[in-house]
């Protein structure tokens, strides 16, 4: 039996988010430069968006470039800034075929001029798709996003625009990038390293955490439908007992 067909789809997580890590140390371990690994990178993306498509899940988030990332090696930067301009022009007719639709968190306000006109057009022509939901963090870090949201919030009361006692989780939640969007129920990430290095911190709360030896490049649909099958297989209990859940 396929590990797809072992999945359960009546209990598909709505929201899976994916740490993208390895893509160096996968290019290196091939005596090749980084750069390799990213754009191997890419073709994992795809196939994870065709694995997410094949089963029906809503929500896709990748973390492709945090805010710490600016501070690599410049060219390692543009090597990325230019890779996406570059991946996202190839894309964009696939992501229309499989009716996904592109959204982008983070502060895309650094991104580099091409890349972001890129990125815009892209989001805007996959807008009315009602596939997988596919979310770029790009520049993207969770304490960045938290600062902005009570910022935002401290000028609406500054204002007079709301009380602080308005200030109610779902208020606050609003104010994030992730606005709207579903928090994950599943949190993936690749790469050997078991940390969650400033993404999604607020919406990672209740998420079910996967950590696999594998590096992104090598990720392929079975990668994510045994991740699938691990959170199948847990008992999540929002801080109620077991016995609570059967009731
Ligand atoms: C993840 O792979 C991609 C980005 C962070 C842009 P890395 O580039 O972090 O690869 P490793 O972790 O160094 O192997
Ligand atoms: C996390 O990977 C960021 C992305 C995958 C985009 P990093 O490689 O930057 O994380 P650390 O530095 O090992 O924690
Ligand atoms: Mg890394």
């Amino acid at each position: 039996m396929s590990l797809i067909d072992k999945i359960d789809k009546e209990h598909l997580p709505r929201h899976v988010a994916i740490i993208m890590d390895g893509n160096g140390r996968w290019a290196k371990a091939r005596g090749k430069e980084r750069s390799y690994g990213h754009q191997e990178g890419v073709v994992s993306v795809r196939k994870a968006v065709e694995a997410a498509t094949k089963i029906g899940l809503n929500y896709l988030t990748v973390y492709t470039f945090s805010t710490e990332n600016w501070n690599r090696p410049e060219e390692e930067v543009i090597a990325l800034m230019n890779l996406l301009v570059t991946a996202i022009h190839r894309e964009t007719p696939d992501l229309m075929r499989n009716n996904v639709r592109l959204k982008a968190i983070g502060d895309l306000s650094r991104l580099p001029e091409q890349t972001n006109r890129t990125l815009q057009d892209c989001i805007r022509e996959t807008s009315a798709n009602t596939g997988v939901t596919l979310v770029l963090a790009l520049s993207y870090s969770s304490r960045w996003e938290i600062v902005e949201a009570a910022k935002r919030l401290a000028a609406q009361v500054e204002t007079k625009k709301i009380k602080v006692e308005d200030i109610t989780e779902e208020l606050f939640a609003d104010q994030l990038t992730t606005r709207g969007i579903p928090d994950p129920d599943l949190l993936i990430r690749t790469g050997g390293e078991q940390r969650i290095s400033n993404f999604l911190l607020w919406q990672l709360s209740y998420s079910e955490l996967y950590f696999t030896d594998v590096f992104w490049p090598d990720f392929r649909e079975d990668e994510l439908y045994e991740a699938i099958l691990s959170y199948q297989h847990r008992e999540r209990r929002f801080g109620q007992t077991s016995e609570q859940l059967i009731l």
